[in-house]
C-alpha cells in the first residue's frame, strides 16, 4: 500500500477481505473481431449481426475491439489497471470449426498467447468455454434444441481442458444460459433468433446438459488444482403489488430455479413443471440427465445488472400493445419465455443505465443472501456487473465516466455489505474491459472502463479504469 493508500484506510475505507479477486470480463464475439482469420468458422452470431434488422445500430462483430489482434496492448492496459484476473471466452468456432470433428489448432495458440501473456503479468486466466458462439455447423443441426450438441460441447471442453488447463485457474462451462435459452430460442433477439416457447425449454435443458458433461470432461483433462464454475445471470424479481406473489414466484421459477435447482439440487422445481405443462411434457430430459447436470462445481458465478419488477397477467395486459416481456436486455421485446402468460414486466422508475436497466444496488446484496440462504455452500464470484453510459470523450482525450464510477461504487458497496452477513463472494469481475460489440444493441453501448475509438481502435482508459486501479491497490473502496 501507498502511504495515502493507507491513509485512506485509516480514514475508513472499506476494506475487502485479503485475497478478494479484482478482475475484468470480456467474451469472444464481442471483443476479439478476426472473424474470418486463422481458421475461425463462422458461429450463430456471425450469421445473426450480418441478418439485417437484428442488431440495432446494424453494426457487427466483424471487427468489434480488434482484440484478436491488440490483445498484448490489452494484457499491458490490465496490468496497468492491477488486475489481479482477467474473465475471456473461447470462441468454440476457433477451437472446432464446424464444432464436431477437426481441431484448429491456430486458434488455440491464440489462446495459448493469451494465457501465456497474463500470466507474465501475473494476472490469472479464467476462460469461459461458451459465451454463446455457437459454431454456425451445429446451429444446422438443430443446434440447442438438438441433444447431440451437449456431446459436440463436452468434446470441445476436452479439448480446451487439454490444452489449457496447465495454465488456466477457473474454467467456466457457460456464461449466462437463460439468455442462449430465452432470447436465442424464446424471443428471438439474441442468436439464432428463434421465437418457440417448447424449443426455449429444450434448449435450456440441453444448456444445462452440456454443462454436466462439460464439468465431467473439464475434470477428466485440468489438473484438480483448476477449479470449474458456469455463470447465471440471475434475477431479482419484485411484484409490482402486494397480490403479485403468484408472478414472482413464476418468474423466479423460470430465471433462476429452472438453472440453480437442477445444478445445485439435481431437480427441476415443481412449480416450474406445472407452469409448463401445456408448452412441453419435458420427455427430452432422459435417465440420469439431472444426476449430470448436479456434479458438483467449485464456484457459481453470478451476473446482475438490474433488478425486475413484475406483475401478473391480466387480460387486458395479454391482449394490449404495451405488453412487456421479462428481458433486462429489451423489455418492449415480445415475450421471451414460455409461460410468459402468466407474469410481466412492469417499468420501473429510473435512475436508468444507457439500457434503461434500473440502477438498484441493494437488489445485489439481496440476491446474494438469498443465494448463501437457498443454496448454501458454493462460493460466488460476481462474474459480471457494470453499466452503459452515453461517455463523452472530452478535448484532452479523458472521459469523465462519474456515472459508471458511482454505479461500480454503489455495487460493491452491497457485495461488500453480503460479505459481511457472512456470504462467500470471492471476486468481482467488472463488465467491462474495453467497449465492445453489446449483442443485439451493437457497438453503440459502451459498458467498457476502457474507451475504444472503433475508426482507430486506440484505446483510452476512463476515468472508471483508473478509479478502479485505486480499489484494486487498496483492496477496498474509498470513504464517500
Ligand atoms: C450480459 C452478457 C455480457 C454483456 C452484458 C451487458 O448478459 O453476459 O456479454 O452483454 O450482459
Amino acid at each position: 500500500m501507498t502511504s495515502t493508500q493507507m491513509q485512506e484506510a485509516a480514514a475508513g475505507s472499506l476494506q475487502f477481505p485479503p485475497g478478494f479477486v479484482w478482475g475484468a470480463a470480456t467474451a469472444a464475439y464481442q471483443v476479439e473481431g478476426a472473424v474470418t482469420e486463422d481458421g475461425r468458422g463462422p458461429s450463430i452470431w456471425d450469421t445473426f449481426s450480418h441478418t439485417p434488422g437484428a442488431i440495432a445500430d446494424g453494426t457487427t462483430g466483424d471487427i468489434a475491439a480488434d482484440h484478436y489482434h491488440l490483445y498484448a496492448e490489452d494484457v499491458g492496459l490490465m496490468a496497468e489497471i492491477g488486475l489481479r484476473a482477467y474473465r475471456f471466452s473461447v470462441a468454440w468456432s476457433r477451437i472446432v470449426p464446424t464444432g464436431s470433428g477437426e481441431v484448429n489448432h491456430k486458434g488455440i495458440d491464440f489462446y495459448s498467447r493469451l494465457v501465456d501473456a497474463l500470466l507474465e503479468q501475473g494476472i490469472t486466466p479464467v476462460a469461459t468455454l461458451y459465451h454463446w458462439d455457437l459454431p454456425q455447423s451445429l446451429q444446422d443441426a438443430g443446434g440447442w434444441a438438438n441433444r447431440d450438441t451437449a456431446k459436440r460441447f463436452a468434446e470441445y471442453a476436452a479439448v480446451v481442458g487439454r490444452a489449457l488447463g496447465d495454465r488456466v485457474a477457473t474454467f467456466s462451462t457457460l456464461n449466462e444460459p437463460w439468455c442462449s435459452a430465452f432470447l436465442g430460442y424464446g424471443n428471438g433477439l439474441h442468436a439464432p433468433g428463434i421465437a418457440d416457447p417448447a424449443l426455449a425449454l429444450r434448449a435450456a435443458h440441453h444448456l444445462l446438459l452440456a454443462h454436466g458433461r462439460g464439468v465431467a470432461a473439464l475434470r477428466d483433462t485440468i489438473p484438480t488444482s483448476a477449479q470449474v464454475s458456469l455463470t447465471l445471470n440471475l434475477f431479482v424479481v419484485r411484484g409490482a403489488s402486494a397480490s403479485d406473489g403468484d408472478a414472482v414466484r413464476h418468474v423466479d421459477g423460470m430465471a433462476n430455479r429452472i438453472f440453480l435447482d437442477p445444478i445445485l439440487r439435481g431437480a427441476y422445481p415443481a412449480d416450474l413443471l406445472d407452469d409448463t405443462a401445456a408448452i412441453t411434457d419435458w420427455s427430452f430430459v432422459r435417465d440420469g440427465d439431472l444426476q449430470t447436470i448436479a456434479a458438483p462445481i467449485d464456484m457459481l458465478g453470478v451476473n446482475f445488472y438490474s433488478p425486475s419488477l413484475v406483475t401478473a397477467a391480466t387480460d387486458d395486459l395479454a391482449a394490449s400493445a404495451t405488453r412487456r416481456a421479462h428481458d433486462a436486455h429489451q423489455p418492449d421485446g415480445p415475450a421471451a419465455w414460455p409461460g410468459s402468460n402468466l407474469a410481466y414486466e412492469v417499468p420501473q422508475e429510473g435512475p436508468y443505465t444507457a439500457m434503461h436497466w434500473r440502477i438498484d444496488a441493494d437488489s445485489l446484496q439481496q440476491l446474494l443472501l438469498r443465494l448463501h440462504r437457498d443454496y448454501p455452500g458454493v462460493p460466488l464470484v460476481i462474474t459480471e456487473n457494470g453499466a452503459a453510459f452515453d461517455d463523452v470523450v472530452d478535448r484532452s482525450g479523458a472521459v469523465h465516466d462519474v456515472e459508471r464510477i458511482a454505479y461500480i461504487d454503489a455495487h460493491l458497496r452491497s457485495v461488500n455489505a453480503a460479505i459481511d452477513s457472512g456470504v462467500d463472494v470471492r471476486g468481482y469481475f467488472v463488465w467491462t474491459l474495453l467497449d465492445n460489440f453489446e449483442w443485439a444493441w451493437g457497438l453503440a453501448k459502451r459498458f467498457g472502463v476502457i474507451h475504444v475509438d472503433y475508426a482507430t481502435e486506440a484505446r483510452t482508459l476512463k476515468d472508471s479504469a483508473l478509479w478502479y486501479r485505486d480499489v484494486i491497490a487498496g483492496n477496498g473502496l474509498p470513504p464517500r
